[in-house]
């Protein structure tokens, strides 16, 4: 039930897209010449930088496989597919080693020693003792939600305090020790790095927000110090060695007042019971009704340092609130961290941080990490706006500037950042379609896939020039190219692809892949060798039909950014995601990342007949289909890719 939240988010009411009503050529080809002559006229221009190239990627050296509906994970000739640490393993935390029971059956404290459920983000961190040794390391991931349906033996058919701490437990993120012996990858238990954070682990909050009278709450009036972490979806890593774990759909989690403020309404808070979610049951917490400044503690970048599982992680509030996907580090040439971020929620924003200082070296005993403990708490916070002639800016979320002052609501930094959506409503941010992951290639592009949003057209937003297609099913990839450095203010910007399928009859839907044809791009991520890889979450009650109908599942694909080629290379089991990837330092495995497998279009599996979908990875006669990480390599030993 939880997982497509993100589709239903549609809170974004505000009245600015003007700057794209005045302007927007391909909004006024819409107006003046009907919808498919103004999507073919807009495609042609955005699209020749990448189609003028040759064919025949060199950077590609993989055969294309075709869509799949079978149940399982099919990579192409001349490459293996290993499970690892499906949900429910024991993550190596010392004198604690669950083994995970196929009936649903194990405890909350079970579960907060075991793989959580739901994996998405993920990191392959080079090993603290020997970061040399491509043949160990710790992943680092995140658990996104829950499925009640597969995580109770009787789903939710009854209900307590007991299964709302394993569905807490089932959250968040996991620290694990990995190694490759004889070809094999496994996790090594116990391990000083094992680690399960949770939606119970005590975080610090750091930044202008950290203590702020919005984020104060009975149980904690310092408003620095939550329980938690939530709905941790895409995930960054640093240059200082820590990991950012994004928390996305968190106000789902929460009941709210039978009249939510203008405020809260702008945050997607409903009245009543949460959609799924029955937390606030058994955990006070999650009624926002007694305690409405709970959400506020939720949305934010959390960073971890996975070299130190005794370390507490911290929720950077100077990179805004918002339900972010992920979180991604440039650096500029004098050394400041930039950090991207999108917003997935149909018509949200995307984002940049630029921070006040340098990153500094570790060193003299002082870990990278240590040295860099406030770097992300000191900086400026910017939101997009994509103007139609191809150009764009980032405009500064900084309070006493423009409307955000006191009479407009925004009372200091803090809640400039608390409210960062009505803040870049206020600076006339272009609304987006779903902003996802977002990467940097080797020529520093940097890419944000817009996964999908059906609402866009006339009626809700119309198109406009960065978002040109109504209904968009099939969703496309943006990209933009900072001036100067990744600090600028000013950047040029174009699409690297409409995703979708040539075959489909609707004009919007088939999209200008040159490749093989996919929809609804969201996983992002660009290997040491330049590949862009593509991981593609059509939900599960559109898969299969309509402008999905020959795509099969879910799947993963590499792109050339210099040729614009697209290459399927993973397709996955039934009713899953394919998100999340990372490579060994030597660039000869490759962990990716399939989540709910089995998951059904009402998004719950149904516990008396948990196999009814998908039996993924296990296929066991009384197994459950479980998420879990695929560690790709070649037969021949060679580069992923290749
Ligand atoms: Fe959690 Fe937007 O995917
Ligand atoms: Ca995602
Ligand atoms: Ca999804
Ligand atoms: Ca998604």
């Amino acid at each position: 039930m939880a997982k497509n939240f993100d589709a239903m988010e549609d809170s974004n009411r505000s009245a600015n897209p003007s700057i794209h009503e005045v302007s927007d050529p391909a909004r006024r080809r819409v107006l003046g010449g009907g919808l498919a002559g103004a999507v073919t006229a807009l495609l042609a221009p955005l699209a020749a930088p990448v189609q003028a190239q040759g064919r025949g990627s060199a950077l590609l050296g993989f055969q294309s496989i075709p869509v799949s509906s079978a149940d399982t994970v099919a990579v192409p000739p001349g490459y293996r597919v290993q499970v690892i640490a499906a949900w429910g393993e024991a993550v190596g935390l010392s004198g604690e080693n669950p083994a995970f029971r196929f009936d649903g059956g194990n405890t909350a404290a079970e579960q907060e020693a075991q793989m959580g459920m739901h994996h998405d983000g993920i990191h392959f961190h080079r090993h603290p003792l020997t970061p040399d040794d491509p043949s160990t390391g710790l992943l680092v991931m995140n658990h996104e939600y829950a499925d009640d349906g597969l995580l109770h033996p009787d789903g939710m058919a009854t209900w307590n305090a007991a299964k709302v701490r394993k569905a807490q437990a089932a959250h968040g993120v996991s620290v694990i020790e990995v190694e490759r012996k004889d070809g094999r990858w496994d996790i090594v238990r116990p391990s000083p790095w094992a680690r399960r954070i949770t939606a119970s682990t005590p975080i610090a909050v750091s930044g202008p927000a950290a203590g702020h009278r919005l984020m104060q709450t009975a149980a904690d009036p310092t408003g620095r110090r939550v329980l938690g972490t939530l709905n941790n979806c895409g995930s960054g890593i640093t240059p200082w060695g820590t990991y950012l774990t994004c928390e996305e759909n968190f106000i789902f989690y929460f009941r709210g007042p039978q009249q939510p403020s203008a405020h809260e309404a702008r945050w997607g808070l409903r009245p009543g019971d949460p959609v799924g979610y029955r937390w606030h049951e058994h955990d006070e917490r999650f009624d926002a009704t007694r305690h409405p400044n709970e959400p506020h503690r939720f949305g934010w970048v959390v960073e971890i340092d996975p070299s130190d599982a005794s370390s507490m992680p911290v929720k950077r509030t100077a990179l805004g609130r918002a339900a972010h996907e992920g979180a991604t580090v440039a650096v500029t040439r004098d050394g400041r961290a930039v950090v991207y971020s999108g917003e997935d929620a149909r018509f949200e924003y995307i984002y940049k941080f630029v921070s006040r200082d340098r990153i500094k070296p570790g060193g003299a005993g002082v870990s990278a990490a240590r040295a860099n403990r406030e770097l992300l708490d000191h900086g400026t916070l910017y939101v997009a706006r994509f103007d139609a002639d191809g150009t764009g800016r980032w405009l500064p979320l900084r309070h006493g500037e423009g409307f955000l002052i006191p009479q407009m609501g925004f009372a200091d930094q803090g809640e400039v950042l608390i409210k960062a959506r009505q803040a870049s409503d206020a600076l006339g941010g272009t609304k987006m379609d779903r902003p996802e992951w977002i990467d940097i290639d080797k020529d520093g592009w940097v890419y944000c896939t817009l996964t999908n949003n059906s609402n866009r057209g006339p009626g809700a937003y119309d198109t406009d020039a960065a978002n040109p297609r109504g209904n968009n099913t099939m969703g496309h990839i943006i990209r933009w190219k900072e001036r100067g450095d990744f600090d600028g203010e000013r950047f040029q910007w174009n699409h690297f692809v409409l995703a979708g399928d040539p075959r489909q009859a609707r004009e919007e839907a088939r999209g200008n892949v040159r490749g093989d044809a996919f929809a609804c791009p969201d996983g992002l991520w660009t290997d040491a060798r330049g590949v862009l890889w593509i991981q593609t979450d059509m939900s599960t009650s559109a898969m299969g039909r309509g402008d999905l109908a020959n795509l099969g599942h879910n799947a993963m694909l590499a792109a050339d950014p210099r040729t614009g080629e697209v290459r399927r290379f993973l397709t996955g089991p039934a009713g899953c995601e394919v998100t999340g990837a990372t490579m060994s330092p030597d660039g000869r495995s490759m962990f990716v990342n399939i989540q709910h497998p089995g998951e059904s279009p009402s998004e719950r599996s149904d516990p008396v007949n948990p196999r009814r979908i998908s039996n993924w990875p296990d296929q066991r006669p009384d197994g459950r289909p479980r998420s879990a990480t695929v560690v790709i390599t070649k037969a021949d030993g060679g580069l992923i890719g290749t």
